[in-house]
């Protein structure tokens, strides 16, 4: 279980995350949304330690995450898997080579440095891009995939640090409707069949709760409303999307949104997904 225990992050004077507490189970679908400058990416950002909270402490399975250091901090952070919304892939590198990247932090310095990866790592990195319909891009170089197809080598070298969460930072944004579907169906996917916790920032909030078993919805940094897709009432839309600024609710609610259910992803063929391992 993964505890945000008041947390608060300060940029100088701005308090980007507000004394925000949450408790989060293993195998939850958490959607995060909230308006730009709301403080999802910094909550984000300090559960996989990039940034450290001001005050709080983040506990995962009574270990408290925000005290980690050295060698404890790299296995958290391989435990966390991070999505972003620029996929972060390298261009020049090809596709497998990119998926083989997700083992760094399994091995040795040496062996990384040697780019040395062994067969079995070679056999998952293909399963992962089976399961993700993508194998036939493998030897390609990333920078020339699709944004579709660059964020599953993502989501793909994810599952390669065979994560106990996912962090996704609007991993759909920069994509079509469609590529959106495949994306966030193949994280909904993981989530149900590994039973990795999803924690995924959203800009849509219609995407959020056709996917999300949870919403927390966030505004000037604090959580505004916690609670199923179902408990998303107009008022607590206008709590979290309303504000000062008199925001465009429609255009907040429905922009580059997917309308249509989630499908399970097809199950590749052959071997599956070695056993991920599950919090
Ligand atoms: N590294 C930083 N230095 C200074 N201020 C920052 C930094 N990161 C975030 N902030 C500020 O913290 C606040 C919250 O930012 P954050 O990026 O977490 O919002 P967000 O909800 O992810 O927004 P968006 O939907 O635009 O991605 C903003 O006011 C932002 O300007
Ligand atoms: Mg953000």
């Amino acid at each position: 279980m993964l505890e945000i225990r008041q947390v608060t992050r300060r940029f100088g004077t701005n308090t980007a995350v507000r004394d925000v507490a949450l408790e989060i189970e293993r195998g939850e679908m958490v959607g995060v949304i909230g308006r730009s400058g709301a403080g999802k990416s910094t909550l984000l950002r300090m559960i996989n330690r990039l940034i450290d909270p001001s005050e709080g402490s983040i506990v995962f399975h009574g270990r408290e995450v925000s005290a980690l250091k050295g060698a404890s901090l790299r296995r958290w952070q391989r435990d966390c898997a991070m999505i972003f919304q620029q996929f972060n892939l390298v261009p020049r590198l090809d596709v497998l080579t990119n998926v083989l990247l997700g083992r760094l932090n399994h091995r040795s310095t040496a062996l990384s440095l040697m780019n040395m990866f062994t067969r079995e790592e070679r056999i998952r990195a293909i399963t992962a891009l089976e399961r993700l319909d993508i194998a036939q891009t493998a030897l390609q170089r990333a920078g020339t995939l699709s944004g579709g197809q660059q964020q599953r080598v993502a989501i793909a070298r994810a599952l390669m640090q065979e994560p106990k969460v996912i962090l996704a930072d609007e991993p759909i944004a920069s994509l079509d409707p469609l590529n959106a579907k495949v994306v966030m169906d193949s994280l909904a996917d993981i989530n149900a069949r590994e039973g990795i916790t999803v924690i995924t920032n959203l800009h849509t909030l219609d995407t959020a709760r056709v996917y999300c078993t949870r919403i927390v919805g966030m505004a000037r940094g604090a959580v505004v409303f916690d609670g199923p897709p179902e408990a998303l009432t107009g008022e607590a839309v206008r709590m979290i999307y309303g504000g000062e600024e008199g925001v465009e609710l429609s255009e907040a609610i429905t922009s580059t949104s997917i309308s249509v259910s989630p499908k399970p992803l097809k199950q590749s063929s052959g071997q599956s997904v070695p056993a991920l391992a599950a919090v």
